[in-house]
Formats: C-alpha cells, structure tokens, sequence
C-alpha cells in the first residue's frame, strides 16, 4: 500500500470510530442502558479491529508522513488522552467522562481539518525572499526551507510522504516547475512567483551534489 492509500484507510477508520463513539455517547446519555449493552457486545470485534488499524496507521502516518506541525501533537495528544477516558468512562457509565471522551476525539478530528486547511493557505502563501538579494540559488533555499522541507527534507532525500527523492530526479526544469504550481499525487500545488519557482529548481539541482 502507497502512502495515500494509508491516508485515506486512516481517515475512514477515524470517521467510523467517531460515529461509532457518538451513537454509544447519544445511548449513554440517553439511559438506555440496554440499547447500548446490546449495541457495545455486537460492535466489540469491530470496535477492536477499527481502533487498532485507526492507531496502526496513525502511528505509520507519524513515522512516514510530513514533519508534525504543533497542531498535529495536540491532536495525537487529544486521541490519547481520550482513550483511557472513553474506556473509564463506558465501563463504569459515568457520562461526564464519556462526553468528555467524545468531544476530545471530535476535537481532534476538527484539529486536524484545521491544520489542513492552515497548511493549504501556506502552501499559497508568497516566501519572504527579501535577505536573499537576488541570488536565484539564495532565493531557492529560502523558498525550499520554508515549503518544502516537510516532506523532501534538508538533502532533498527525506521521502516523507510520498514524497520523491530530489537528489535523484531526471525531470526536467519545466517539468519539475509544473509538479511544483500544479502539485502530483500527495503533493499540493506551490503557486510560487516566477523568481521563486526558478530559484527552488536551481536550489535542487544543488541537492544533487
Ligand atoms: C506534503 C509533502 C510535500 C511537500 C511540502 C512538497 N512536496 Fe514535492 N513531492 C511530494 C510528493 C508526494 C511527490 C511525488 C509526486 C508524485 O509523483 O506522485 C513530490 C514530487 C516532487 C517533485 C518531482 C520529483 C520527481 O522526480 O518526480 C519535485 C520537483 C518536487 N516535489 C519539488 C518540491 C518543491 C520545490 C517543494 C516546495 C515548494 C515541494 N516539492 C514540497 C511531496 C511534497
């Protein structure tokens, strides 16, 4: 399985968890105790296949995905805090511990949504190139440090991701700079300024040293 593959099993395990807490949540809630008894022992296989895939591709997601912004910690953070939580919570009905519960995972998942879209108007957003005077390589490296380093990582060879490896690209200038307005794949399209998007393609080529 590629990377994105990874992506969107966790994304779906994560939305069927929360629905699934929100129902238990709503039961809970509700007293009906029996509904949810009944409704805990049918989805208990379920529940521990869907959790443990949920964390195994989070974890994966962790290790082989972009570097963590602050946001993203809180959300792991908010996952795990939840846990021990939901657990207390629901074996003993205590229905303050269990909202709590569902409403850190449903935070989390708007953390997420958050950081998502913070990261989609960054990726659009001009780099101050100011220092850079000129100098296209100059320009490239602030450009690259500040865009691009997620993924590729300082030597260009990090493949965090999905992402390929710079040192080792035989495209083109034109077709590096069409990836790079247009995104491929798991990579969002960097609508740079001309003297930007030249300065990052001539940064890469000193990757490749
Ligand atoms: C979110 C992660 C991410 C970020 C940030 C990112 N890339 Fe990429 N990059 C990728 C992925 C994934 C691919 C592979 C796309 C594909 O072929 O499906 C890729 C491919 C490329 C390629 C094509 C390489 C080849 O040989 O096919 C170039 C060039 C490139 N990126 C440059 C950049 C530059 C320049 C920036 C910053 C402006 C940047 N990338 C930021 C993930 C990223």
């Amino acid at each position: 399985m590629d990377y994105h593959s990874i992506v969107l099993a966790h994304r779906v395990l994560v939305t069927a968890f929360l629905l699934h807490y929100v129902w238990k949540t709503f039961l809970l809630v509700g007293n009906k105790k029996e509904t949810l008894a009944a409704y805990t022992a049918k989805t208990r296989i379920a529940e521990m296949v869907v959790s443990l895939f949920f964390l195994l591709t989070g974890f994966y997601l962790i290790y082989a995905g972009p570097a963590l912004s602050t946001l993203q910690w809180i959300k792991i953070a908010m996952v795990f805090a939840s846990i021990p939580i939901a657990i207390i919570g629901f074996k003993r009905g205590i229905k303050p511990m269990a909202i709590v519960a569902v409403l850190l995972i449903v935070g989390a998942y708007g953390l997420a949504e958050m950081n998502k879209a913070k990261y989609k108007k960054m990726d659009k957003a001009p780099v101050d190139t100011s220092t850079a005077a000129g100098d296209p390589v100059a320009i490239g490296k602030e450009v690259y440090t500040a865009k691009c380093v997620a993924c590729h990582g300082d030597a260009g060879d990090a493949g965090l991701g999905g992402a390929k490896n710079l040192k080792l690209t035989t495209l083109t200038d034109d077709q590096q700079k069409d990836i790079i307005l247009h995104g491929k794949g798991g990579m969002s399209a960097f609508p740079l300024p001309d003297d930007q998007l030249n300065g990052v393609v001539a940064y890469i080529k000193t990757l490749k040293q």
